[in-house]
């Protein structure tokens, strides 16, 4: 496979101002100071560790996960935290790491919400590359270090909606989508952007399984205008950490203001095309999902009616059952993507 470099081109063309100011202070600012922070399950809470950052979260201390990938240097010692305000930011409270990384959704590890974490063990990220095709006029199989090195990481605490009606709040580390996708320079065409997940028969049971309900590879599409709203993000971690496999390593996509099977894993595809693409989810039941799956209260799933939903973790006595928002809550930021669109037709 031919594995290119991206053309030479510098990261301030590419990463708004404000991020890299603030990188730079942030990387002047390190300390030596040992407090060694771990918070799961709690409210955000300013977290100062041995690498002198403010995250808002971290994962739990001891935690034993395989050892990345040594091109990423000290990129997670540098991220940028979260803001303190909506909308990349909410006081709500965080969902523990151990239920955002053991009740997960990835059917090419199985069907239940334990077999991601289950069935990945033998899921290898390193090395991984991704294929730039269609509408661009960079194209090519670039490895993922060409990809993330030139970006200044940051942390986002996001709600993520379901449409199976639950939902969680999940600090994710990562880059914003568009200062990704604009490296490659899609042309005046590209009206859509396609994404697939790695197909591997080898390490996903559920992709080898004879009950397997998807036609491999699980797609996901966006409309260009909505792949660029600084809301859409990719993810290469959460919980100030590198993402666990069952959440989609390497890299991921979070759309938090649509329904979480947007929000497609484990990427090795992204096509930039003229027309809608067909996603996976809509491929299979077109009555119940749609191609947008923005959150949307008034418009009920077939199975689950979508005014609210289950905040996890729930327990034995409480579903801890919330009212849905328009949007997830993100109404300001994108209710102008869809005006005049309508969303009971739309879904
Ligand atoms: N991506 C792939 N490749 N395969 C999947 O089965 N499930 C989707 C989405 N991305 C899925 C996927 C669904 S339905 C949801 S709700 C979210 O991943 C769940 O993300 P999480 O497991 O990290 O919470």
């Amino acid at each position: 496979m031919l594995i290119k470099r991206p053309a030479d081109i510098k990261p301030s063309e590419i990463t708004p101002e404000s991020i890299y100011r603030n990188r730079r202070q942030f990387l002047g600012a390190s300390s030596t100071l040992m407090l060694g922070a771990a918070l799961g399950g709690t409210s955000p809470l300013m977290a100062q560790d041995a690498r002198g950052d403010q995250l808002k979260a971290r994962a739990p201390a001891g935690l034993t996960r395989s050892e990345p990938a040594a091109w990423w240097g000290d990129k997670f010692d540098n991220i940028q935290p979260a803001p303190d305000a909506e909308p990349f930011f909410t006081d709500e409270t965080l969902t523990p790491y151990d239920d955002v990384t053991a009740y997960n959704n990835f059917y090419e590890f199985g069907m239940d919400k334990g077999d991601p974490k289950r069935n990945s063990g033998e899921f290898n990220v390193d090395p991984w590359s991704v294929e730039i095709a269609g509408e661009v006029d960079k194209p090519g199989t670039y490895n993922l270090e060409d990809i993330v090195s030139p970006h200044q990481l940051e942390e986002r605490i996001y709600r993520l909606r379901c449409v199976e009606a639950w939902s969680m709040v999940i600090p994710w580390i990562g880059i914003p989508l568009a200062d990704i996708l604009k490296r490659f320079e899609p042309n005046s065409n590209a009206r859509f952007v396609e994404f697939e997940t790695l197909v591997d028969e080898d390490t996903m049971p559920g992709v080898r399984s004879r009950f397997a309900i998807i036609d491999w590879p699980y797609r996901e599409g966006l409309r260009m205008d909505e792949a660029m709203n600084p809301l859409a993000f990719m993810a290469v971690g959460l919980y100030g950490d590198y993402l666990p496999s069952q959440n989609g390593a390497p890299m991921r996509l979070v759309v938090p203001w649509k329904y979480g099977f947007k929000s497609i894993k484990s990427i090795v595809k992204i096509n930039f095309l003229r027309e809608q693409p067909i996603n996976s989810w809509n491929e299979l039941q077109p009555q119940e999902y749609g191609f947008y799956a923005n959150v949307n209260p008034n418009v009920h799933h077939p199975r689950w009616r979508q005014d609210t939903e289950r905040r996890l973790p729930q327990t034995l006595f409480s579903q801890n059952r919330i009212r849905t928002q328009m949007f997830n809550g993100y109404g300001e930021q994108v209710a102008h993507l869809y005006e005049g669109m309508d969303l009971s037709r739309y879904y």
